[in-house]
C-alpha cells in the first residue's frame, strides 16, 4: 500500500482493500505468526470523542503485533484543556509514537492533522465525515458473510450524519454491489456523497421504507441515529425510534440475509435478532482486531 495516512475511504483502491482484507484473513487464521511483527512499535491514540470499539481494537491490534500504545487519555485531563491546538497536539505526539489514530468531532480534522506529521495518521472518525477503518472491517465482514460481488446491500438509518455510511458507500463502488439507501427524508445521504457515488457510476436508490427492498437484500447495514450531531434536539426527537427492526421484521427477508451494524446500537435492532442467523454485528466488531492488525502491519512496513 502506498499510502502513509488513511484519512478517507476515498483513498482506498480495490487493490488496497483486497490487500488489507486478505492479510486480515491470514492473521485471523494464524494470529501467532504475527505476534512479533512489530515489537517496538508504539501507536499513539488521540481520542477527542467517546469510543469503545475503535480505541480498544486498535489497542488490541498493536499489542497483538508485539507493540504497545501511548494514549493521550481523556481530553479533560490533556493539554487540550489548556487551549492547545490540534496541530500542536499531533506534532508533539508524533514524537512519541510510530503511527497515530485520531478521532475528533470536526469533519476534515484528520486530513488537516495529517499535514502536520510525518508518521502515518489514521482517521478513527472525523465528525460526520469519514471512518475508513470501520469500512475495512465492514467490508471484511460482508466478504465473509455474503461475498463482495453481485450483491445488494441496504444501508439504513442516519445516512446524513453517519460517517461509517459515507465511507462504506464510497468503498463499495469498487465492487459489483447494488446499494439501496433507507432513511427518513431528513436524514438522506448528503448531496456531496450522492454526487460522489454518481461520479463513481453507482445508482443511488433511496427509500423511506425498508419493506420496499427488504426481500432483495443480501446485507442490511443498520446505523444509529447520531444524536450528538443534531444541531437541535427537537429534530432528533422527530426521527428517534424510527427504523427499528426485530426478528418479526426480518420474516420477509431472505434466509441468507446478513445484518450488520457498526455499533453501538441504541434501539435500532431488537435483542431478539441477536439469536438469529441474521446477526453478524458482534462478529463484525470482533473483526476489528485482525483488520486493524493488517492495516497497521501494512502501514508500519510489514511484508506479506
Ligand atoms: C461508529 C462511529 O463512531 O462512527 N462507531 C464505531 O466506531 N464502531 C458508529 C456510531 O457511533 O454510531
Amino acid at each position: 500500500m502506498e499510502h502513509t495516512n488513511i484519512t478517507s475511504a476515498r483513498q482506498l483502491s480495490r487493490a488496497d482493500i483486497e490487500m488489507v482484507l486478505d492479510r486480515a484473513r491470514a492473521i485471523a487464521d494464524d494470529p501467532s505468526a504475527y505476534a512479533d511483527r512489530h515489537p517496538d512499535a508504539l501507536l499513539g491514540l488521540l481520542f477527542f470523542e467517546p469510543s469503545t470499539r475503535t480505541k480498544m481494537s486498535f489497542s488490541a491490534a498493536i499489542k497483538r503485533l508485539g507493540g504497545d500504545i501511548v494514549d493521550m487519555g481523556p481530553v479533560d485531563s490533556s493539554s487540550v484543556k489548556k487551549g492547545e491546538s490540534l496541530a500542536d497536539t499531533v506534532r508533539v505526539i508524533e514524537g512519541y509514537a510510530d503511527a497515530l489514530v485520531l478521532r475528533h468531532p470536526s469533519e476534515g480534522s484528520a486530513g488537516m492533522a495529517s499535514e502536520f506529521v510525518d508518521v502515518p495518521l489514521i482517521n478513527g472518525g472525523d465528525g460526520a465525515g469519514q471512518h475508513p477503518t470501520q469500512t475495512l472491517l465492514d467490508l471484511f465482514t460482508i466478504r465473509e458473510s455474503a461475498g463482495l460481488d453481485d450483491i445488494t446491500i441496504g444501508i439504513m438509518g442516519d445516512l446524513k450524519y453517519g460517517r461509517t455510511v459515507h465511507s462504506l458507500a464510497h468503498a463499495l463502488t469498487n465492487f459489483d454491489v447494488r446499494q439501496q439507501f433507507i432513511s427518513p427524508e431528513s436524514l438522506r445521504l448528503p448531496r456531496k456523497v450522492r454526487y460522489d457515488l454518481h461520479a463513481r457510476g453507482t445508482d443511488v436508490r433511496e427509500h423511506t421504507d425498508l419493506d420496499e427492498v427488504l426481500d432483495v437484500l443480501d446485507v442490511l447495514y443498520v446505523t444509529r441515529i447520531q444524536k450528538e450531531r443534531f444541531p437541535d434536539e427537537t429534530e432528533y426527537r422527530e426521527v428517534a425510534g424510527e427504523y427499528q427492526i426485530d426478528a418479526n421484521t426480518l420474516a420477509a427477508a431472505s434466509d441468507d440475509l446478513a445484518v450488520l451494524h457498526p455499533l453501538p446500537r441504541v434501539d435500532e435492532i431488537a435483542y431478539d435478532v441477536d439469536d438469529t442467523d441474521y446477526a453478524h454485528y458482534f462478529e463484525q466488531a470482533h473483526n476489528g482486531v485482525p483488520v486493524r492488525m493488517a492495516l497497521l502491519d501494512a502501514l508500519l512496513g510489514g511484508e506479506q
